[in-house]
């Protein structure tokens, strides 16, 4: 069994999360953690895990959201985290792409939720685009843990986040013709990495260009098994011990 450890399973992304579940469980991806971004996504985070059982869920304002959160979407985030399976605070971070001259109010937001993190002892998934430096002295501030998710840097940078206790999310763009950062993954160890789609995103080779969903966890976990010369029954085994210690309140 495999989990799609990010994901963003919205009904503004899919009309029918049901089926888009039963594809998944067709290729033995049996656990999907649900990213929310803002907080009517964080919403719905909170009503797909009541609804489907496979489904477990991250809260938190990405750093697009910036300029929309409010303090209510704060402590709503601070409200829902008792919830049994809210497993991590997520998507947060910062990204320096499209937003660079917003940096000081993406530390900020950061800062706060980190915060939050490490009062309630949760993990963290982190969003870091163009941003590394900022996002290690920013993390080093704080007693937090989690995921640097589509972790695409170097090996040094990589060796820095394992380091500091967290793990690397690897997703489709490893299996993209132009991507190098198969060499990276080649020798990390499987200890400090686990899978994830970023549905409905990054959809891997060979199928560019259509919707991303869980159910290709399959593909990505075949690519990454062949790359690290591993039985993709290691594999999944290993991500998903990775997984389980991590966020702590996944149990079974
Ligand atoms: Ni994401």
């Amino acid at each position: 069994m495999f989990t799609d450890s990010h994901a963003h399973i919205y009904s503004e992304y899919y009309d029918d999360i049901s089926k888009v579940l039963s594809r998944a469980k067709e290729k033995n991806i049996g656990r999907i953690i649900n990213n929310g971004v803002d907080n009517k996504t964080n919403k719905e985070v909170l009503s797909t895990i009541e609804e489907f059982p496979e489904i477990y869920g991250a809260i938190g304002i990405h750093p697009e959201h910036v300029h929309e959160y409010s303090i209510d979407d704060i402590n709503f985030i601070i409200d829902n985290l008792n919830n049994p399976k809210i497993v991590a605070i997520g998507e947060i971070g910062l990204d320096y792409h499209y937003e660079k001259e917003s940096k000081e109010a993406q530390i900020k937001l950061f800062e706060r939720q980190l915060a939050i993190a490490e009062q309630y002892n949760m993990p963290v998934v982190i969003h870091s685009r163009e941003a590394t430096q900022d996002t290690i002295d920013t993390l080093k501030k704080y007693h937090v843990k989690g995921v640097i998710h589509s972790f695409s840097g170097s090996k040094e940078v990589a060796n820095i986040y394992i380091k500091m206790g967290f793990l690397l999310g690897i997703n489709g763009v490893i299996t993209f013709k132009n991507s190098n950062i198969k060499d990276v993954y080649k020798d990390i160890p499987l200890e400090n990495i686990i899978l994830e789609t970023d549905s409905p995103y990054l959809t891997p080779h060979p199928y560019r260009g259509e919707k991303n969903e869980p159910s290709y966890i399959y593909d990505i976990a075949n690519f990454v098994a062949d790359l690290k010369q591993v039985p993709i029954d290691k594999l999944a085994e290993q991500t998903n011990k990775n997984i389980k210690k991590m966020f702590s309140k996944i149990i079974n």
